[in-house]
């Protein structure tokens, strides 16, 4: 009987309370004075004496955090090689504390189950690369930031690629999502049969990262399985079950030949910028079929094109605007070489998931049917589980706003429900500009009565801000990667494990 009170007592504790689901991220708004006194806030913790070790870190971490909000000031005495100051931030003090905090505190683990490439691999180039380059920083550098063994960890990493399971699982090509939540249903399956962690959490430490716009599926077939696992996505859409407190946003980025940082030749300054508004792209999307219908080769000054003209280089247009439109929806315009052509094609092929057999030559043979038998033999992509097709939709997210922060334009977004990446820590609003979709037709006059004072406010915030879109391998400190992991870091804050 005590016994069996005592599996009640802990397996209740392990469920994670959702009205006690602590917003750690409004600590970063400018609200956090109305937020509930620290006396109420630690009524409505659990017991000290069912807090493990691991938990009391994360207390210890939170409560710094809360310290340097309420002086307004930085409480580390250590040495910093950068300090994050200024308007874009929306809580600079919180940010800094949160960030010293994380580099001290955060360990992941990443399971080794499952093979190559499905598991342990994704692109490196491309739309979609992040997905590979985060499960390669976390599986094969020396980050800091990876636990030595699992008892150490506090999040929990499930390394499948969505890219890949499109790319090697769909032959040929079928737009059912059912082979997509059986490779990553399966996968957390093996996991939590045969490991303690996923259930001494019921998944709220673990963690998945995705790029490509099915991403969200993967929890569609199982909600109740998935309920808590934090997933980070770029098609972070929050009318489709992305939920801010416990998801994080993925920045896209689009990659060449694995060449990481931003083009460094140095951007035009304002006073150069003779366009007012740029976009090239294709039409996917309904955002981007109303841009083009009002504005397609139409506007001098609002440059809107589906395809470049011959000759005109994309990147250097992009440092000639002021503003670059930036809708939702993959695909992409350039169109000024035949390098760039092909790319292109694969990008569209990425970006709908269609992958015919043959395409591509390398690749192809790497998961051969002797790999598939094996996954499905060790239990992976084979069984039942998973349901129905989600329907057809775009993705959110576009590489365009991290290509405009590297070209010194200010990004104006265009969308419905996207949540913007890393907004729990920047405030978007200093440097960049929302239009409603339904505005789009004034998409001129709204930038033109953009004064050139408050443009240049915007400005010198992309120029701060895009540090933190930069991708470095390995990762440096507050580059993207380490700003993904920051925003895990935060979902990780959110929950109390009594662990
Ligand atoms: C990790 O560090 C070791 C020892 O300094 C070095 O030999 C190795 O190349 C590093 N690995 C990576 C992936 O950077
Ligand atoms: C975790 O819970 C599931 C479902 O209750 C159970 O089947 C599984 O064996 C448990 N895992 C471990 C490692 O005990
Ligand atoms: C986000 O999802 C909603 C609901 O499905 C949809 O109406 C909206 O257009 C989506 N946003 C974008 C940019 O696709």
């Amino acid at each position: 009987m005590a016994s069996l009170l005592c599996l009640f007592f802990l397996s209740s504790l392990a469920l994670i309370d959702h009205r006690h689901r602590q917003a750690f991220q409004s600590l970063f708004g400018p609200t956090f004075k109305s937020l509930p006194s620290r006396r109420r806030y630690t009524s409505s913790m659990p017991n000290h004496e069912g807090i493990g070790s691991m938990e009391a870190s994360l207390e210890r971490a939170r409560a710094n955090i809360r310290r340097a909000v309420r002086i307004q000031g930085y409480i580390s005495q250590k040495e910093q090689s950068f300090i994050p100051r200024g308007e874009i931030y929306r809580n600079a003090y919180a940010f800094h504390q949160s960030y010293i905090e994380m580099e001290k505190r955060l360990k992941v683990w990443t399971y080794r189950e499952g093979e190559r490439p499905i598991y342990h691999d994704g692109p490196f180039s491309l739309m979609y690369s992040i997905e590979g380059h985060i499960i390669d920083e976390l599986e094969n550098s020396n980050s800091t930031f990876i636990a030595a063994r699992p008892d150490q960890a506090n999040v929990f990493f499930l390394p499948f690629s969505i890219t890949n399971i499109l790319r090697y699982v769909y032959r040929p090509f079928i737009a059912s999502m059912i082979p997509l939540q059986t490779c990553t249903t399966d996968y957390v399956k093996l996991i939590l049969n045969k490991h303690p962690y996923w259930n001494r959490s019921d998944g709220a430490d673990h963690f998945m990262v995705a790029c490509h716009d099915w991403g969200p599926y993967v929890s569609y077939g199982n909600p109740k399985l998935f309920k808590n696992f934090i997933r980070i996505l770029c098609n972070a859409n929050s009318s489709e079950g992305f939920h801010p407190d416990r998801d994080a946003t993925l920045p896209e980025l689009q990659i060449h030949d694995r060449r990481l940082s931003p083009p460094d030749e140095e951007e035009e300054p304002p006073p150069k910028r003779p366009i007012l508004a740029f976009f090239a792209g294709g039409e996917h999307g309904h955002i981007r079929t109303l841009l083009l219908r009002h504005w397609k080769d139409k506007d001098e000054e609002v440059q809107v094109h589906e395809y470049l003209p011959k000759g005109v280089n994309y990147h250097a247009t992009m440092r000639k605007a002021r503003f670059c439109l930036c809708p939702s929806g993959a695909g992409d315009g350039r169109d000024d070489d035949d390098e760039e052509k092909g790319t292109m094609r694969e990008m569209e092929e990425e970006a709908f998931g269609v992958v015919v057999v043959g395409w591509g030559g390398e690749g192809f043979g790497l998961v051969g049917e002797d790999i598939l038998r094996r996954m499905v033999d060790g239990g992976l992509c084979g069984g039942g589980g998973g349901s129905g097709d989600g329907g057809w939709r775009y993705e959110v997210a576009s590489p365009r706003i991290d290509e405009s922060l590297y070209a010194g334009c200010v990004p104006v977004i265009l969308s419905i429900n996207f949540v913007l990446p890393l907004s729990d820590v920047l405030d978007w609003s200093k440097f960049s500009v929302s239009i409603p979709v339904e505005r789009i037709p004034d998409i001129k006059t709204i930038l033109q009565s953009i004064t050139d004072e408050e443009y240049a406010r915007l400005r010198s915030g992309v120029m701060q801000a895009r540090k933190h879109f930069v991708l470095n391998r390995p990762a440096k400190s507050y580059d993207v990667i380490h700003m993904v992991l920051h925003s895990l870091w935060l979902r990780r804050l959110n929950v109390r494990l009594p662990y």
